[in-house]
């Protein structure tokens, strides 16, 4: 079987700066990657260029054997590979139940801008999603009041919506406070188990790595220089080193 996504020789510079070093990558159905590797390692890039918001100077990617290399992030999110961002994109002006609608409606592809938004959603699927997510009782606030914590939690169940393969979260647990990063996991694991959506996301807290993932790769100047369990990778001596400064 194809893997899910698999990557051929991605290639990206910025001026001097190799971004994506010909990355040969491959996630298969039901992982849990988490992507380790310090601030300025390539792991945004990577994200960017697997979903159409930047394109490589060579290479390819492989959406189950599918080439979707520079093709419009929404036409990849359609292909069933959703994302959420280092930094939420929420529709600050609109309360949460409303970003979820959005999003959701973003996937209907009989969307006509002369109906109304709620009549183009299953509301029966927005307050699903608000349920998987425990954002039910925050329904009704506006998506820029809330902490941050919730704030990650909306983007994601916002991604969730639009009922994705693979969810890929750039720094999921980040301006989360290190008491509320454990619950914020657990609900979104939790979550993407019930819809059985398989993950990838970057995250610099390795408690975090070693409790959720499956399999971990570490990026040092945009090239994976290690990929295996959490066990493996967290102990390689030059993860160790380089990576984790321990
Ligand atoms: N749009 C851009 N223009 C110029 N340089 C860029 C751009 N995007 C990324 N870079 C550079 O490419 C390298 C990789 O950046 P990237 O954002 O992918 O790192 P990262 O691993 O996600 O880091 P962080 O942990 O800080 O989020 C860095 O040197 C960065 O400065
Ligand atoms: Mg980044």
């Amino acid at each position: 079987m194809a893997a899910l996504i698999r990557t051929e020789g991605l290639h990206l510079t910025f001026g001097g700066v190799v971004a994506a070093d010909h990355i040969d990558f491959e996630l298969h159905t039901g992982e849990r990657l988490a992507v380790i590797g310090q601030n300025g390692a390539g792991k945004t890039t990577f994200i960017n260029i697997c979903t159409g918001y930047l394109k490589p100077e060579a290479g390819r990617v492989l959406l189950e054997g599918v080439d979707i290399t520079g093709m419009a992030p929404r036409k990849i999110v359609r292909l069933g590979v959703g994302r959420s961002f280092q930094l939420p994109q929420l529709f600050t002006e609109h309360t949460v139940r409303q970003c979820i609608q959005i999003a959701a409606a973003r996937q209907n592809k009989d969307l006509s801008w002369f109906r109304p938004l709620a009549s183009t959603v299953d509301a029966h699927e927005v307050e699903e999603t608000l349920e998987l997510v425990g954002l039910h009782a925050d329904a009704e606030e506006l998506s820029s009041d809330l902490p941050e914590g919730k704030r990650k939690l909306l983007d994601v169940a916002m991604a969730l919506a639009l009922r994705p393969k693979l969810l890929i979260m750039d720094e999921p647990t980040s301006g989360v406070a290190s008491e509320d990063k454990h619950g914020l996991m657990q609900t979104v694991m939790h979550a993407l188990d019930q819809r059985k959506v398989t993950s990838w996301f970057v995250e610099h807290d390795v408690e975090i790595v070693a409790r959720y993932a499956t399999r971990v790769a570490a990026w040092i100047a945009g090239a994976v220089v290690a990929d295996g369990t959490p066990e493996q990778v967290l102990n390689n001596p030059q993860v160790k080193s380089e990576v984790l400064g321990t």
